[in-house]
């Protein structure tokens, strides 16, 4: 057990005895994870132990931790424990692949195909991506996981002039692109906070209106023509959008 905590706890109680001890607890354990001092994937003690050490009812300890689960901070295994919930960073100003984001993290990057066609563009997609209505498409709607975790969904347009065959995409979109001499140069991204829709969430196993990030993106060639619309919505809990900012 980690007595530097159960000392805190007893600080805290001191020093605002007024506020309920579920929402001390919360706040400790929230501070805990943001200086650092329990790291992505950090375990925590059991309920039981928890509740314990710090003298509290267990109902107290699991109001604390249902708390920090729902905001994202904290993830719960069945069967495995409560764990502080590791964040894939996602660098901004680079135009990197869902896969190349996994890998690079040493992560196991998995799709599974809910759609993969030819079809007609919709008035979206032809507004998108500067076709002609009656254009031809590349639809795929992806499943995107780590491992056995889902992490997004995503649905992208990739003009038919550039990608006739849609089986020629495995895992990753970009790599059959670059196979083609096709790997945008250039993208427009566009990011929203959204809560997810009752769909979405059942697929993403996360609870109905949780948060998500919601990301449209708009890839160029290096001549200027589009090769992709792709819609993604990353759970809120999952992912950081980092990016660097420069003076003149
Ligand atoms: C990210 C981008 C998408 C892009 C995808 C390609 O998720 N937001 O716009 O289509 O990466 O990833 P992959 O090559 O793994 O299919």
């Amino acid at each position: 057990m980690d007595t530097s905590l159960v000392t805190e706890f007893q600080r805290s109680d001191a020093a605002e005895s007024s506020a309920p001890a579920y929402l001390r607890l919360r706040r400790l354990l929230r501070q805990r994870v943001e200086s650092g001092a329990m790291g992505p994937g950090h375990a925590l003690p059991s309920e039981r132990e928890l509740a314990q050490q710090l003298t509290l009812s267990r109902v107290t300890v699991r109001k604390a931790i249902a708390g920090l689960v729902e905001d994202g901070v904290l993830i719960q295994r069945r069967g495995a424990g409560t764990f502080v919930a590791e964040r894939i960073v996602k660098p901004l100003s680079k135009i990197t692949s869902f896969t190349e984001d996994l890998r690079a993290r040493g992560l196991n990057p998995r799709s599974v195909f809910l759609e993969r066609e030819v079809g007609e563009v919709t008035p979206e997609e032809a507004m998108a991506l500067n076709l002609s209505p009656g254009s031809l498409v590349v639809r795929l709607h992806r499943l995107r996981y780590a491992g056995d975790e889902p992490l997004a969904e995503e649905r992208s347009a990739i003009p038919h002039s550039i990608l006739k065959d849609p089986n020629l995409v495995k895992d990753s979109l970009y790599a059959a692109l670059d196979s083609l001499g096709c790997r945008p140069v250039r993208a427009l991204q566009r990011l929203r906070a959204v809560n997810l829709s009752a769909a979405q969430a059942r697929l993403l196993n996360v609870a109905v209106g949780g948060a998500a990030l919601a990301v449209e993106r708009r890839s160029f060639l290096a001549d200027g023509r589009l090769v992709e619309f792709t819609s993604s919505w990353y759970r809120g809990d999952a992912y950081d959008f980092v990016a660097e900012l420069q003076g003149e």
